[in-house]
């Protein structure tokens, strides 16, 4: 628990809570999803969420990130009230996301990919040609996620993880300071596992804050500074890895128990 107190306006040496949410609920039909969570996660640390297939991390995401609407409760980032508003305010606000199943333009190139994340509102303004600066920054980061090579190879040609890798690229094209992952590792091979992992630290060094939804729970270990655990839409347990390890909450919530 973080004491208790309330947050004024934007200041930024909140030592905690950088993104909160009080009593967040989204229902499907007769699924409540996410259901009535109130957490909070470290500004300039790695959060991770973890629970069980259908425990409402994604969904979470989308109420957070604003593709979906809550039912009810607020959703605050650095004070911010931040609930139900669009996806490229939420962007401005300084939240970016990449998606469990990856978005990436398979006909187009990696480097128009980068280009397109670029974009408030997604394709449009593309074909528009793009500024010198936007196109090197685009390449900065196509080289730091170690892709360069590819910036002319269609999406669709490349390995999953380094589409993963491209993705990642175009969510930095927004400069986000809190960065929303789900399942980063997801599918992708050992090797661009660990480029994965480095990219995080690396990141997360230069000071951006990251939220990880992520099933190994190795990389989860390894990288994270929180864990929050998620069950049926709330949450069960947080703390250090230590902590969850130790957890017995934790264990039965994934065998089921
Ligand atoms: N668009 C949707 N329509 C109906 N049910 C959904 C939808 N999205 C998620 N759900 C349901 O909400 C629950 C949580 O799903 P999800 O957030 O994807 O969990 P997780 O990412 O933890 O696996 C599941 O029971 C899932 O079937
Ligand atoms: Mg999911």
């Amino acid at each position: 628990m973080n004491g208790g107190t309330p947050m004024s306006g934007r200041d930024a040496k909140q030592p905690e809570g950088s993104l909160q949410t009080s009593g967040l609920t989204k229902s499907f039909g007769g699924v409540t999803a996410v259901d009535g969570v109130t957490v909070s996660f470290r500004q300039g640390k790695v959060n991770a969420l973890i629970g069980p297939n259908g425990s409402g991390k994604t969904t979470f995401f989308n109420v957070v990130t604003g593709m979906i609407k809550p039912d009810s409760g607020t959703v605050t980032y650095r004070g911010r009230n931040l609930t139900a508003k669009a996806p490229h305010r939420i962007a401005r606000a300084g939240i970016g996301r990449s998606f469990q199943l990856c978005r990436v333009f398979p006909r187009m190139t990696v480097l128009d990919n980068v280009l397109a994340a670029a974009q408030p509102k997604g394709l449009k303004g593309l074909g528009s040609g793009h500024g010198k600066a936007e196109t090197e920054k685009a390449r900065y980061w196509l080289t730091r996620m170690g892709i360069e090579h590819l910036e002319h190879a269609e999406a669709r040609n490349l390995s999953w993880g380094q589409q993963k890798l491209l993705e990642l690229a175009g969510v930095l094209m927004t400069e986000p300071e809190l960065i929303l992952l789900d399942e980063p590792a997801g599918g992708v091979n050992p090797a661009l596992i660990d480029r994965i992992a480095d990219l995080v630290r690396e990141l997360n060094a230069e000071g951006r804050t990251f939220l990880i939804v992520e099933h190994n729970m190795e990389l989860v270990m390894s990288l994270s500074d929180h864990v929050v655990v998620f069950d049926r839409g709330r949450p069960i347990a947080e703390g250090t890895p230590d902590v969850i390890r130790a957890d017995e909450r934790v264990l039965e919530a994934y065998l089921g128990v």
